[in-house]
């Protein structure tokens, strides 16, 4: 039966004991509301380390004054189902008092690629994901932590953050994982109206015409970008935040495709603000 550890003091004694017994922790820091893009997380995790612990934690600090923190959907019940059915061990589930009391004031700032696609647009996002990320990898301690490329910029700054802090834990990148038709999972979905969850279908159709032009031998990124934008234009209701071609290793956009490519985008539809992504390796 997998267990519900609410506590700081607790989660990081069962770490110890089990470090102790000489057993690998894999680690899943999610925000809940599971789909299964997480549980595929857990269920690299678990291939790869004998314990599985899943964070599920809505975390404030990375949400801006009217963005989507109250909103955000939660459901305990069935998370812990979903991961004990995918394989973990524990979930950490602190309250917010409990990982940031009152007085709290220490945050972790990677800084430049945190200014780039979803950080232009939601300024502060990135300094609360690295400031969760570095409490929930003091508390779990894991060998290896295990993140989504559906948020590739959130690996990008994560694998810099333990690159440039020194940190003793390894970053697993794991594929987007996709409803049948092509719509990238996301705890957010389920706040799309009907009509909304159809139109969103144009975010994922307009990559996959992006990766078949890289594919016939177009290198140009700008032409990419314009095709990119107009077949998301056949959707009014489909508002872009950004389409950017990118260097994966360092964010910064590019006039040529070559090396390994992220071609990212955001776009709100309805009330929900979506993103999506492929990276080409061209
Ligand atoms: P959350 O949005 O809940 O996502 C948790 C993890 O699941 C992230 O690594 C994310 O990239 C991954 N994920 C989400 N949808 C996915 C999909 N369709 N396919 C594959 N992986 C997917 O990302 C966060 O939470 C937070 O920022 C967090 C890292 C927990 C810090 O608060």
């Amino acid at each position: 039966m997998i267990k519900i550890i609410t506590t700081i003091h607790e989660m990081k004694g069962i770490i110890k004991s089990k470090k102790a017994q000489g057993k690998t922790v894999g680690f899943v820091p999610t925000m809940g509301y599971l789909h299964e893009g997480h549980t595929s997380l857990v269920k690299w995790a678990k291939e790869e380390n004998d314990i599985v612990v899943v964070s599920i934690f809505v975390n404030p600090t990375q949400f801006g004054v009217n963005e989507d923190y109250d909103v955000y959907p939660r459901d305990l019940e069935r998370d812990q189902m979903l991961s004990e059915e995918a394989g973990a061990e524990y979930i950490f589930h602190p309250t917010v008092a409990e990982m940031y009391p009152n007085g709290y004031q220490t945050y972790v700032e990677v800084f430049g690629i945190t200014d780039k696609l979803c950080g232009a647009s939601r300024p502060g996002h990135f300094r609360g994901v690295t400031t969760v990320v570095n409490k929930l990898f003091q508390i779990v301690a894991p060998h290896r932590a295990y993140f989504g490329l559906k948020d590739a910029q959130q690996v990008a700054v994560i694998e810099k953050m333990v690159r440039e802090l020194n940190m003793d834990v390894e970053i697993v990148p794991c594929p987007i994982v996709r409803e049948a038709d092509g719509l990238a999972m996301s705890s957010r979905n389920v706040n799309l109206s009907p009509i909304d969850r159809q139109s969103a279908l144009i975010l994922s159709q307009s990559l996959m015409k992006a990766k078949e032009m890289i594919q016939a031998g177009n290198v140009e990124a700008k032409e990419i970008q314009r095709a990119i934008e107009n077949k998301i234009a056949e959707e009014s209701a489909v508002a872009v935040d950004y389409i950017k071609i990118v260097d994966f290793t360092n964010l910064e956009e590019i006039d040529v495709i070559k090396g390994r490519v992220l071609i990212a985008l955001a776009a709100k539809v309805g009330n929900v603000r979506l993103i999506d992504n492929i990276i080409m390796e061209a």
